[in-house]
């Protein structure tokens, strides 16, 4: 089954009255439940662009974005934040986590959004970050850990809300080939021991490598895969 579908999607920015950047030229793609794909293609070739739209952050100019058997494109902006929220977790290259507060904090935080409790999310917060091997580093600060490490404690946030899909925009490009290695790995085992599904935008062969599948994209179209 298809977790994401996205069909024939065309995105186009406006630069100036008459000047339009188009970011999406009929792209087409499917994700399947389970599975670690990667997209990958030239910087400006739609990659960011395309992953948007599978998230709910955006909508396309015509075509369809499905998310298992609903087409999500179509539906009022409140209803794609509902979604956005509960089955679909982001990871961002620069790690996103707000600075003063602790890994325990920034993770719980993403499970209050979505209505747990201020008691639950914390204790899920806490399961979370062991499953991400950080127990010992529950109470530090972003500004505490290494970048690997605040990487795990974005993949935990993440994960909290038990997502289908987890959506990573070059999840590896601020990290060190070391750490870069011990994301990838992690993602893997997550993958393989919870069956969660990974997208991943990237420009690092070694994710192309772990995933599945890889989707190529070139100028706002899907040329391989
Ligand atoms: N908000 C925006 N306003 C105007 N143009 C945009 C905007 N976002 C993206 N674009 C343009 O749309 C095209 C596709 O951008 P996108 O970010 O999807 O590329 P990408 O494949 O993710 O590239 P990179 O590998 O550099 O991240 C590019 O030409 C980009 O300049
Ligand atoms: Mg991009």
């Amino acid at each position: 089954m298809s977790i994401i579908s996205v069909k024939e999607v065309y995105k186009r920015y406006q630069l100036g009255r008459e000047n339009f950047v188009h970011a999406l030229r009929g792209a087409t793609m499917q994700v399947e439940k389970g599975e670690m794909l990667a997209i990958m293609g030239p910087s400006g070739s739609g990659k960011s662009t395309v992953m948007h739209l599978m998230g709910c952050l955006d909508r396309p100019d015509r075509g369809e974005v499905w998310l298992a058997d609903r087409r999500v494109d179509t539906l009022p902006h409140g209803e794609l934040t509902g979604i956005r929220g509960k089955e679909v977790g982001f990871i961002f290259q620069g790690f996103n986590l707000i600075p003063t507060l602790t890994a325990v904090e920034n993770v719980a935080l993403a499970a209050e959004y979505a209505g747990a409790s201020r008691g639950k999310a914390r204790e899920r917060a806490e399961d979370v970050l062991k499953e991400v091997s950080l127990a010992d580093r529950m109470g530090h600060k972003p500004g505490e850990l290494s970048g690997g490490q605040q990487q795990r404690v974005a993949i935990a946030r993440a994960l909290i809300n038990e997502p289908s899909v987890v959506l990573g925009d070059e999840p590896t490009g601020d990290l060190d080939t070391e750490s870069s290695r011990e994301i990838i790995g992690l993602m893997k085992s997550i993958n393989e021991r919870q069956g969660t599904t990974f997208v991943l935008v990237t420009h690092n062969p070694e994710i192309g490598d772990a995933c599945h599948r890889t989707v190529l994209m070139l100028d706002g179209a899907v040329s391989e895969g």
